[in-house]
């Protein structure tokens, strides 16, 4: 049998938790064909891992204006999308053209334009898009699903969800390209794909109108000073510094062997600067949001994302018309310090314990219970390691009890809800998605959707 080809676009740091599954583990059935990237150094450090520790080979290195002389010559099957948000949609486009199936990062992509670029190249060629949402593969996350799809609270009608991002996940989105609308659509995509593609999935429920709130009110310069941290804003950035060693927000790109080959190696080649001060100007992201989603079923999602909290986590109530179900999620604070899997481990910030993540059902005229969830290791939950099974393993099943699988209408199903969210916010005003974007009109369910 021959191996399935892949071609990376993106090699910052997430896809090394990718790459290697795909080289080590998976090498058997599966192979590493090529990657591309804006900044050359950040290719050289993946090729010295995948020659050195890696056991594999160093792979045709592409600079990113030659993305489709990469397809042309070394022909992958699929191309992995992990370069920064605002650029997934041009990269998914040319490899389904190509003839090339995408798997793509969240979000899908960052805007209604972009998006609808994408459902017309998937439609045009027929290729499959999937979008590597990890969260619906944590266990603790599919056990939730489970729940609701087997009907323990009946019919949901509405969730709650509260996402807390701490000064240490949390405050790292405002260092970099995140900080900026153009490149991550803002926090409300960036991030809350996530969140929205969960309830879309746990409700099994398309997303039909949006009415938000959102405002800076901590990150920036002006912010900072109004509260009087006015020397917190004195440097540009935190690696080379001397006075900002002592700054709660302090970073350091010397301190570890990926951040200086990744990043500090790779700022003359691609501008790309990786700590910058949290309070400086231009950030013209929300730093805190909350929105209201009426589902085409009617349910209602209440949500709200806080990007400068002390802890780390998540809590999730759903009421049924037979129950509730009240998930709390608080697994420590880790941000992305560009480490393989088998080094990933929380970071240790005051406040910020791990409590773990509990499951109570409280069902009507009836004891309430802990539902029990086995103990999960490793990144994200133990998600990665489940979801690099389901691209790579030739054993793999093709469909799945629990629907986990994303193409391009989930993947939009869910980003909608945040540019719809960000159209509010500007327009004070609600937003129907359809006018943004028409996926399937007839479809009442998220499972109807690809
Ligand atoms: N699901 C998750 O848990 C998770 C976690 C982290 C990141 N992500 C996603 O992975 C993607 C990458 O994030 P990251 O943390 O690795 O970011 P990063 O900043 O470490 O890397 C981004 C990479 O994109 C490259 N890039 C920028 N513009 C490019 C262009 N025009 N063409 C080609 N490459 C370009 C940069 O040079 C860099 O190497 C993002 O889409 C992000 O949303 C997902």
């Amino acid at each position: 049998m021959s191996k399935k080809r892949f071609a990376f676009v993106g090699t910052g740091g997430r896809a090394i938790s990718f790459i290697e599954p795909l080289v080590t583990t998976y090498r058997d059935t599966n192979e590493l064909v090529a990657i591309c990237d804006l900044s050359p150094a950040r290719m050289a450090y993946y090729n010295g891992m995948l020659a050195g520790e890696w056991g594999y080979h160093a792979v045709p290195a592409y600079p990113a204006a030659k993305f489709d002389d990469m397809i042309r010559n070394e022909k992958p099957d699929t191309v992995f999308v992990c370069s920064i948000d605002s650029t997934h949609h041009d990269y998914i486009v040319r490899a389904l053209h190509a003839g090339c199936d995408v798997i793509t990062e969240k979000p899908l992509t960052i805007d209604a334009a972009k998006c609808r670029a994408i459902l017309e190249a998937q439609r045009a060629t027929g290729r499959r898009v999937r979008v590597a949402f990890n969260y619906r593969w944590a266990p603790f996350r599919t056990k939730v699903k489970e729940l609701i799809t087997t009907g323990v609270i009946g019919q949901v009608r509405s969730v709650n969800l509260e996402y807390l991002l701490d000064t240490n996940h949390g405050a790292d989105y405002f260092r970099r390209w995140h900080s900026h609308a153009a490149d991550s659509g803002t926090l409300l995509v960036h991030k809350s794909t996530h969140h929205f593609d969960l309830v879309n999935w746990w409700l099994d429920a398309i997303p039909a109108q949006v009415f938000a709130y959102g405002d800076l009110v901590f990150y920036g310069r002006k912010n900072a000073e109004a509260r009087g941290d006015g020397p917190l804003t004195k440097y540009p950035r935190y690696t080379g510094y001397p006075e900002a060693k002592n700054d709660p927000f302090y970073l350091d790109l010397d301190e570890s062997e990926p951040f200086r080959k990744l990043y500090r190696a790779g700022e003359a080649d691609s501008g790309y600067i990786r700590d910058q001060n949290v309070f400086r100007d231009g950030i013209d992201i929300p730093d805190q949001m909350s929105l209201n989603v009426r589902y085409r079923t009617g349910e209602v999602l209440t949500y709200s994302l806080v990007c400068f909290s002390p802890r780390e986590g998540m809590r999730v109530t759903f009421n049924g018309d037979r129950g509730r179900i009240e998930y709390h999620e608080f697994i420590g604070t880790h941000m992305n310090r560009a480490v393989r899997p088998k080094d990933f481990k929380l970071d240790e910030k005051p406040g910020a314990e791990a409590e773990g993540e509990w499951i109570k059902v409280f069902p009507h005229f009836k004891n309430s219970y802990l539902v029990p969830v086995p103990a999960q290791s490793g990144a994200h939950g133990g998600a990665d390691e489940i979801l690099n099974r389901s691209f790579y393993a030739a054993d793999a099943p093709a469909t799945d009890p629990w629907h986990r699988f994303a193409g391009h209408e989930q993947g939009a199903a869910s980003i909608l809800v945040g540019i719809a969210g960000v159209e509010s916010i500007k327009r004070n005003q609600p937003v129907n998605l359809d006018d943004l974007v028409a996926l399937s009109p007839q479809a009442r369910k998220l499972s109807e959707l690809v």
